[in-house]
């Protein structure tokens, strides 16, 4: 069997590549270890960025979004109990987009099912060799039959642990790495969120999310240990540290209503230099990872993938490989850029076991000063709604 280009794993990187491949006209073919169910109830991100949300309305993947999403102009900045607002909108003329992550990759599964393209879930033994040739092979076995895809080109969308990045031959690539001493705990609750947009709270025993994912769905977040064990949180626990930290001096806090699900999320970040070996092209949380703070990850991926459909059709239409080989480089620059921002956001609202009380007030003076600088919030504004893109594609304004 043989494609154009072969794309290992199927969350948001590998299924909007394969989508703009299919727009480009360049077959691909999505090789996923898990279920279709399991990838389209995994709960992730939630927060789109403005050219996220454009992409896929101009890409013909935005309807259920459109008619779901939650639409958020702004952002609540906490401290000392009291919260700040910062009006994206007005610092950048764009928003963000609250729709669940699985949510996204449900609509771009669907997309690529209706276009009869392929993509084979529940794939065992999946390996790829030949880098260094112009004919990769990505092989596979799904019910039982073994399958050699020889393809033009692989794409590396396979998440921080799969079998992509250490696929490169040793000393090919740089790590970039740095670990935090705490982690999330997330949880999904059935109650309507309180406030119509997300809060970022800083507090002495630790940071705290409120955020959403529906008119009846409260999305929150705690700081916590990494190694924190779930089953010491019971709900009673978990409401109690989250009215804690998120009470606020107008009295406004989370609605509290049965918790559906709860997990431990540790924090990393972390790159690869280069992104790029021969024919393999590593897309997504493949060659880097951000803390979440800043809500970045899934935007990143997506544009990755955006950057490298851009070079694959560059290709494929004339010949013209210069851009592909400037892939690696032109992602890392944005990587770089969003790895600050999320390790700033990240750094100004955690309270760090090794701070002191210098620190302390330190911390507080930045979130103090970026309350009331339109400058700084204006920095951080746009950030968040998203840095303009590397490439101009046909999807750009
Ligand atoms: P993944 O989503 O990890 O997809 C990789 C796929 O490859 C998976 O489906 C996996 O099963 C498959 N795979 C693995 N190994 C193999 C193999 N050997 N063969 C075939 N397939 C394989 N990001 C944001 O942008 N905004 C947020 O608000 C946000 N919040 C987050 C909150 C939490 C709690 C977490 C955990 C993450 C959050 N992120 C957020 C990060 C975001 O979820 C990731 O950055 C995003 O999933 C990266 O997409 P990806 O396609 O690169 O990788
Ligand atoms: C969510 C996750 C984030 O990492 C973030 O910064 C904001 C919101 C969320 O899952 O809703």
């Amino acid at each position: 069997m043989r494609t154009q280009v072969g794309i290992v794993g199927a969350g948001p990187a590998g299924l909007m590549l394969g989508h703009l491949l299919h727009l480009y006209g360049i077959e691909s073919v999505v090789v996923e270890t898990r279920p279709r169910q399991y990838i389209e109830e995994r709960v992730r991100a939630g927060v789109l960025e403005q050219g996220t949300v454009d992409l896929m309305n101009r890409t013909g993947v935005g309807e259920r979004m459109r008619r779901e999403g939650l639409l958020h102009d702004g952002i609540d900045i906490g401290f000392r109990g009291h919260r700040h607002r910062i009006d994206i909108r007005e610092l950048t003329g764009n928003a963000i987009t609250v729709y669940a992550q699985h949510e996204v990759v449900k609509d771009l599964v669907a997309a690529r099912i209706a276009a009869g393209e392929p993509v084979v879930f529940e794939a065992d033994h999946v390996a790829i060799a030949d880098l260094d040739s112009d004919r990769p092979v990505l092989r596979f076995s799904s019910n039982g039959i073994a399958t050699e895809l020889r393809c033009d080109f692989i794409a590396g969308c396979d998440g921080f642990h799969g079998i992509c990045r250490p696929s490169m031959p040793e000393g090919v690539l740089t790590a970039f790495e740095r670990s935090y001493s705490f982690g999330w705990l997330g949880i999904l609750a059935e109650a309507a969120p309180s406030h119509n947009e997300l809060v970022y709270m800083q507090h002495q025993r630790g940071f705290a999310l409120f955020s959403m994912r529906s008119p009846k769905i409260t999305r929150l977040y705690l700081q916590c240990n990494p190694q924190e064990d779930i089953n010491d949180w019971s709900d009673d626990r978990i409401w109690a540290e989250l009215l804690l930290r998120l009470k606020s001096s107008d009295g406004w806090k989370p609605n509290l209503g049965p918790i559906l699900q709860k997990s431990v999320t540790p924090m990393r970040s972390f790159v690869v230099e280069p992104m790029h070996y021969g024919s393999l092209f590593l897309v997504g949380d493949s060659a880097h990872i951000v803390p979440p703070t800043g809500a970045k990850g899934m935007n990143l991926a997506i544009s990755d993938a955006r950057v490298l459909a851009y070079g694959l059709a560059a290709y494929y239409k004339g010949g013209e490989k210069e851009f592909l080989a400037r892939y690696s480089e032109i992602c890392l620059r944005r990587v770089w850029k969003i790895q600050r921002f999320s390790w700033w956001m990240t750094s100004v609202l955690h309270r760090f076991p090794d701070a002191n009380s210098f620190d302390l007030r330190r911390q507080e003076a930045e979130l103090d000063y970026l309350t009331s600088s339109t400058a700084a919030m204006k920095s951080l504004a746009e950030n968040y709604a998203g840095l303009p893109l590397e490439c101009e594609d046909e999807w750009t304004k």
